[in-house]
């Protein structure tokens, strides 16, 4: 791939600032976990698998760059680091994963040196990264059986290189199939308010050589109308035991939208982004972002001054209209039926 959200270098981060692509391709290195969080909120690295694998760099650095401890490092600081990490976004599981994946492997070592502690904190962020790299690749794989050569797919929001620690998820099958031979098109849904299909989408399979068209996600009914998709292939920040699935806002309408037209409607995740702790899509934590995101297009006002503002980043789509889910692991049916 021609991209790579992140890296490690030495013993530091290196981020593809995601803001302010694709005008700028800026790399940003960072020693400080709290640089790191920050990046998180701001979305300069976002995508669930991404955020999960960052947030597993940001605990190796946290316990690295504290000169308080030379010898040891006590228990109960990496825990409330690991909490502070946490507290970056609420609604992909993939950053919970990680974080406890880590305290867990920590906690069944032992006595640790503070020397040996970070070394193994470095060797579990570069296994979870390694490790999304081969799901990626798996989903491409199975995902791409479902394609046919010459097939229009609609996606929304970002789910490829920048999103994850390989080829991606539901654009993963894209890139497979490309690999394959077959000849893909590809609507990107612009994905108000940030912008990710048409800034970030746009930009990456563009990079790649896939043929993709951007659309205002108002232009995906009349797509869906112009019987011109195919299929819709959308990611997951987390998906609940039942199916329910919470992804970018309006991956939901996209949903209703595909079944009242035949289309199938695919979600493609890895193992990581399953909760099985939830039983349904109701109790997944719905990030709020600031108001000023959708009453400001990049710093310039577009609504009126004081007026109200409803700004959730995610919805939930309801395993009903699902088709099926994309996995590492292969295919599952989801709950829709037709
Ligand atoms: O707010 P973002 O840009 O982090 O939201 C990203 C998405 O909703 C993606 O579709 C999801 O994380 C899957 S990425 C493989």
């Amino acid at each position: 791939m021609k991209v790579q959200a992140l890296e490690r270098v030495g013993n530091r981060l290196r981020l593809l600032d995601q803001t302010v692509l694709p005008h700028q391709v800026v790399y940003k290195d960072l020693d400080d976990y709290r640089e790191i969080i920050v990046s998180i909120k701001r979305l300069e690295v976002r995508g669930a698998p991404a955020i999960g694998i960052a947030a597993a760099y940001a605990l190796a650095i946290g316990v690295q760059q504290d000169t308080s401890h030379q010898r040891d490092y006590p228990m109960d600081q990496l825990s409330a680091l690991a909490d502070e990490i946490r507290r970056a976004r609420p609604t992909a599981v993939n950053l919970f994963w990680a974080i406890d994946r880590v305290m867990d492997r920590i906690r069944q070592a032992g006595e640790l040196s503070k020397s040996s502690l970070v070394d193994m904190l470095w060797g579990e962020a570069e296994a979870i990264h390694e490790e999304d790299r081969r799901m990626c690749r798996q989903i491409g794989e199975n995902g791409a059986a479902l394609i046919a050569d010459g097939d229009t797919l609609l996606t929304h929001c970002n789910t490829g290189a920048l999103a994850t620690g390989g080829i991606g998820t539901a654009l993963g099958v894209i890139y497979v199939c490309r690999d394959q031979g077959k000849r893909i098109k590809v609507f990107a849904d612009e994905t108000r308010p940030l912008l990710q299909g048409a800034r970030l989408t746009a930009w990456e399979l563009m990079q790649e050589g896939i043929d993709v068209t951007v659309n205002c996600d108002n232009m995906a009914g009349t797509l869906l109308q112009q019987g011109r998709i195919n299929h819709v292939i959308v990611g997951a920040d987390r998906i609940a035991a039942n199916g329910d699935t919470a992804n970018k806002i309006g991956t939901y309408p996209l949903a209703v939208l595909a079944r009242a037209h035949g289309v199938p409607f695919y979600v493609a995740a890895p193992s990581t982004t399953f909760d099985l702790s939830i039983a349904t899509g109701k109790d997944i934590v719905i990030e709020e972002r600031g108001g000023n995101e959708i009453t400001e297009v990049f710093g310039t006002r577009v609504a009126p001054e004081g007026v109200n503002v409803f700004a959730p980043a995610f919805d939930v789509t309801p395993t009903e209209l699902v088709s099926a889910y994309i996995t590492d692991t292969g295919v599952r049916p989801g709950g829709r039926t037709d």
